[in-house]
Parts: C-alpha cells; sequence; structure tokens
C-alpha cells in the first residue's frame, strides 16, 4: 500500500513519516510545497531520503497559488468577520488538490496529513479533509494524531530520538507561537497570545516593520487591473507570484497589513490571532478603488450581500464545493468588468486610494458634476421620484403620526 504524506521536513511531520513506515508498514510518498512561505526546502528532499523515501515530490506552486486561489478569493474581496483575510484558509485546497493528484499518480489508495486536530489546529485537519475527500470520495485519511499514543511532547521526543530522527535543541520545548506562512500572509497563535487582553510583542514580526518605524515620506503605486485582478505596478507588468511578492515588500516596508483578532472558529471556540498581510491589505483597497469606477451599483452591492457566505466557505474548508464555485461564478463574471488603474498612497501602516481610472469607467463627471451640466440631469425630474418614494412614508405618517 502507498499513502502520499503532507511533508514539511520538520520534526512532527518526519516523526508522522516513521511512524507510517512502521505501523502501516507502508511505501510513503512525500509532499512538500512552496506557498512561499519562506523555507529552504531541499532539507526536506535530504531528510526525506534519510528515510529510505524512494518517491520525493517538491513542488513550486507559488503561481498556481497566487493566480488560481489567492486571485479569484479577491475578486470577491473576501474578508472573514470583517478584518481576516483568509490567509491560511485558503492554501489548504490547494495543498489538498495537489496531494490528491500525486495519490492519483502513485497509485496512493491513502493520504497523510500532520495536523494535530487539537487545540487551535482542528481547523487544518477540517480543511484538508474536506478537500480530500471533495475530490477523491473513496480515499483512506490517515490521522496519526487521532491514532498514535504519542500523547505528549516528551513522548514525541523519545520516540524521534529512538528513530535517529534529529531533534533541534529549540524543538525540545514548544515553539513560541503557532505559526503558518505562505505568500499570502504568516500568522501567529497560541501560547504567549492565548489571554486575549495581552498585546502582541514587537519580535513576533517577520514581514513589516512597525508603522511608526515605516518611511516619513509617502510611497506612491499605479495598480493595473485586467479581469479583476493585478497586472502591474506602475506600469511593469508581473506575473501573480511576482506581482503579491512584489506588494508584500512595500507593504512590509511601510508597516503595512497587521491585525490582531479574535475569531470564531468553525468547530465552535473563539480563538485569538495575530497576522500579517501586507501586500493583500494593499490589494484589497486598491481592488475596492477600481471597482468604484467599473462596477454598476447592482452589481457591487449584491457582490458585498453575498461576500460573507462566500469568506465563511472557506474559512470552513468548502473550497471545493458547489455552493463556492456557484458564488465564484457570479463573482467572476463581475470581475470580467474590472479594469483600469488605481492610485494607491502607503504611509505609515495605512494605504489610501488616492486615484482611479477606467476606459470603462461608470463615472461621468457630466452627471456628478455641481456646476452646470449641460441638461445632462435634470433636477426636475427629481420631484417626481421623490414624492413618489415618499409615498408610503407620507401614507404611514398620517395614520400613525411622527416617529417617536
Ligand atoms: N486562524 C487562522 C485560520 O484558521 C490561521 C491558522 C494558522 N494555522 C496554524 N496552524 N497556526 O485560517
Ligand atoms: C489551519 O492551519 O488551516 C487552521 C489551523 C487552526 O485550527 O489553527
Amino acid at each position: 500500500a502507498w499513502v502520499v504524506l503532507a511533508y514539511s521536513g520538520g520534526l512532527d511531520t518526519s516523526i508522522i513519516l516513521k511512524w507510517l513506515q512502521d505501523t502501516y508498514g507502508c511505501e510513503v510518498v512525500t509532499f512538500t510545497a512552496d506557498l512561499g512561505q519562506g523555507e529552504e526546502l531541499e532539507p526536506a528532499r535530504a531528510k526525506a531520503e534519510q528515510m529510505g523515501v524512494k518517491e520525493i515530490y517538491i513542488d513550486d506552486l507559488r503561481e498556481e497559488f497566487v493566480r488560481d486561489y489567492v486571485f479569484p478569493m479577491f475578486r470577491a474581496n473576501a474578508v472573514y468577520e470583517g478584518e481576516y483575510l483568509l490567509g491560511t484558509s485558503i492554501a489548504r485546497p490547494l495543498i489538498a488538490k495537489r496531494q490528491i493528484e500525486i495519490a492519483r499518480e502513485v497509485g496512493a489508495d491513502a493520504v497523510c496529513h500532520g495536523a494535530t486536530g487539537k487545540g487551535n489546529d482542528q481547523a487544518r485537519s477540517v480543511r484538508f479533509e474536506l478537500g480530500y475527500y471533495g475530490l477523491k470520495p473513496d480515499v483512506k485519511v490517515i490521522a496519526p494524531w487521532r491514532e498514535w499514543d504519542l500523547n505528549s511532547r516528551t513522548k514525541l521526543i523519545a520516540y524521534a530520538e529512538e528513530a535517529g530522527i534529529p531533534v533541534a535543541q529549540s524543538k525540545r520545548q514548544e515553539a513560541p507561537y503557532s505559526m503558518d506562512a505562505n505568500l499570502l500572509h504568516i500568522s501567529y497563535e497560541g501560547n504567549a497570545l492565548e489571554d486575549p487582553m495581552v498585546g502582541y510583542t514587537e519580535d513576533i514580526f517577520t514581514r513589516s516593520v512597525a508603522p511608526e518605524d515605516a518611511p516619513d515620506a509617502p510611497t506612491f503605486l499605479d495598480i493595473d487591473f485586467e479581469g479583476g485582478d493585478p497586472v502591474a505596478i506602475n506600469g511593469e507588468r508581473m506575473s501573480p507570484a511576482t506581482m503579491l511578492t512584489a506588494l508584500n515588500k512595500y507593504g512590509g516596508d511601510n508597516g503595512i497589513g497587521r491585525l490582531d483578532i479574535v475569531e470564531s472558529r468553525f468547530v465552535g471556540m473563539k480563538s485569538r490571532g495575530v497576522y500579517e498581510t501586507p501586500g493583500g491589505t494593499i490589494l484589497l483597497r486598491a481592488r475596492r478603488g477600481v471597482e468604484s469606477v467599473c462596477l454598476d451599483r447592482g452589481e457591487m452591492h449584491l457582490k458585498d450581500e453575498l461576500m460573507p457566505r462566500y469568506a465563511e466557505l472557506i474559512y470552513n474548508g468548502f473550497w471545493f464545493s458547489p455552493e463556492r464555485e456557484m458564488l465564484q461564478a457570479a463573482i467572476d463574471t463581475c470581475a470580467k468588468n474590472v479594469n483600469g488603474t488605481v492610485r494607491v498612497k502607503l504611509f505609515k501602516g495605512n494605504v489610501d486610494v488616492v486615484g482611479r481610472e477606467s476606459a470603462q469607467t461608470l463615472y461621468n463627471a457630466k452627471l456628478s458634476t455641481f456646476e452646470e451640466d449641460d441638461g445632462a440631469y435634470d433636477q426636475k425630474d427629481a420631484a417626481g421620484f421623490i414624492k413618489l418614494q415618499a409615498l408610503r412614508l407620507r401614507t404611514l405618517g398620517t395614520q400613525r403620526g411622527p416617529p417617536a
């Protein structure tokens, strides 16, 4: 039997790898994805080879991640509970998808992931496994943390040492935070952050300077959009992953995209998290800027009504679901009309839209002007419009008297 393991090369997934070989006696295929987490992946190959793995997949998925997951999600301006830009949530379906593809390629009938399914790690199991089952209904999911008896840090370390898996000194203790990183964001949860009234300390951040330490002069960017997606900065065209990398740098340098929230998890509890999403935060504001001239009120408002549903589906792990696809189809239909340029000003933690233009603009200076308008808009039309809008209010007022 063959099993495909989502393998980071770290201590926990190395223990899982060994445990799979010992417990199931199966041939393990490792899969390590580069999603822009900013870690060297070659050490994972060396470790897997050392542990006798014959099929090792190390895939650079950065372009696919941004083009097929991050950008489509941003077309909806998706934000969970008004704040969270879904940086971790949106990466899980891609990992699941690639893992299932590999399972098909090598003829494996099982997949395995390293989520503990405990503490603040329940959502990872849910998201991975909903992805697996959605894409391969007959797949066998092996979840070591639900099966083995290595239920303490001490037992895990002992198991690793006995198996000859190198345990770095720092790993003997728990890491300071539970972290997850990719090209869209980095997150910090747990330990010192578990009291939601206790503030984060500056030293946790890795992708941004503090707003108060950001440059005293603003940075201006012109971002071009085509079909709802950003394609160029200051006239320079770039691929999706290059674009997000560039925005991350601009954002990080200007102290943009830090967030400290308490969020409602799918499985029921509240959880506190601190995030850095520099590029995504710029992108969200910039998209709104270009949409404001390209989209009709009707499509824009309906999109905004659908957005919380869409965001919740992604947060809860339902990327591969018919309802997410239905919403995506509606969102993509309107994204086709989002073409233009937006100018943003980055300054000490803030991103402001300061200009927008589009060949398809719905903004008509003739209609909006406070000055002489050559008869483009007839004020007299407003009289009947207002009178009819007021009809029911007047009827009510007559019947019930003025509101208290
Ligand atoms: N709370 C965020 C989410 O559910 C981030 C989770 C980060 N994952 C982690 N294992 N620390 O999407
Ligand atoms: C995830 O990493 O997908 C969520 C993990 C969690 O529950 O924090």
